[in-house]
């Protein structure tokens, strides 16, 4: 499929449900081996990434999901998913989200149990038959970090060129340990996140985020 560039990123968003249709390795191949084209300061390529499909998949799904059925507690961080005290604008982001996403199915603000519930879909790719696990090495610094995100949009509106829906997910880092049983990386890497990839479920509701005004966020300086 040949998409537009600016329709691939407007139809790009995190989708939380996935059909079982499976992804073809070669569709994934095809991806990943363009995705490699995005820039990085001085080309450095900070990203290592795995991909997990069929029985190892199955089995880290598995073994996440004993581990939150037993509410074990979330591996110790090695890095921090957000500042500790959010300030404005970024805290009312948040919380908009919060309300964008839990209100799409149908679960009340203050129901902290329903919440948590579809949190958990995240320890199952969202029904995705295919995920990948994007590591960096631990030298390395902000800047690289920033690289590595580039790097991960590139993948996702690549995925939408090929009738794909995708999913970033910090949510794995909490339990990277399990994802590392299944993975075995080398002790140099850190989990940025998962990333679940598959055909949307269109049968779950969703409600599109919203986006702050363009002068909140960009300023022009014009002669
Ligand atoms: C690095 C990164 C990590 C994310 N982690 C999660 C996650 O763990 N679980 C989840 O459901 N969404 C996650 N998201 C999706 C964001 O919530 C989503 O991108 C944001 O709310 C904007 O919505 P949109 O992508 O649908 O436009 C993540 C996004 C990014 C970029």
């Amino acid at each position: 499929m040949i998409l537009d560039v600016y329709e691939a990123v407007t139809s790009r968003r995190a989708v939380r449900g996935f059909t079982s249709r499976q992804v073809p390795r070669q569709v994934l191949e095809r991806v990943l081996s363009a995705a490699a084209w995005a820039p990085s300061g001085s080309n450095l390529q900070p990203w290592r990434t795995y991909v997990v499909t069929g029985g190892p998949l199955a089995e880290l799904k598995r073994r996440a999901g004993e581990r939150v059925a037993a509410a074990d507690p979330w591996d110790e961080r090695e890095y921090e998913m957000y500042p500790a005290a959010l300030k404005s604008p970024y805290h009312e982001r948040r919380s908009a989200f919060g309300h964008e996403r839990y209100s799409a199915l149908g679960i009340a603000r203050e129901d902290w149990e329903a919440r948590q519930r579809a949190a958990a879909a995240n320890w199952d790719c969202f029904g995705a038959p295919a995920a990948l696990f994007c590591y960096i090495d631990r030298d390395m610094g902000r800047p690289q970090w920033s690289d590595v995100g580039m790097y991960l949009q590139t993948v996702m509106l690549l995925l939408r060129a090929e009738g794909l829906h995708s999913c970033p997910q910090m949510a794995w880092s909490v339990y990277r340990k399990t994802v590392a049983e299944i993975l075995s990386p080398p002790d140099e890497l850190i989990l940025f996140c998962g990333m679940s990839i598959g055909f949307e479920d269109v049968t779950v509701g969703y409600r599109r985020t919203g986006r702050a005004p363009l002068d909140e966020t960009v300023t022009f300086v014009e002669g």
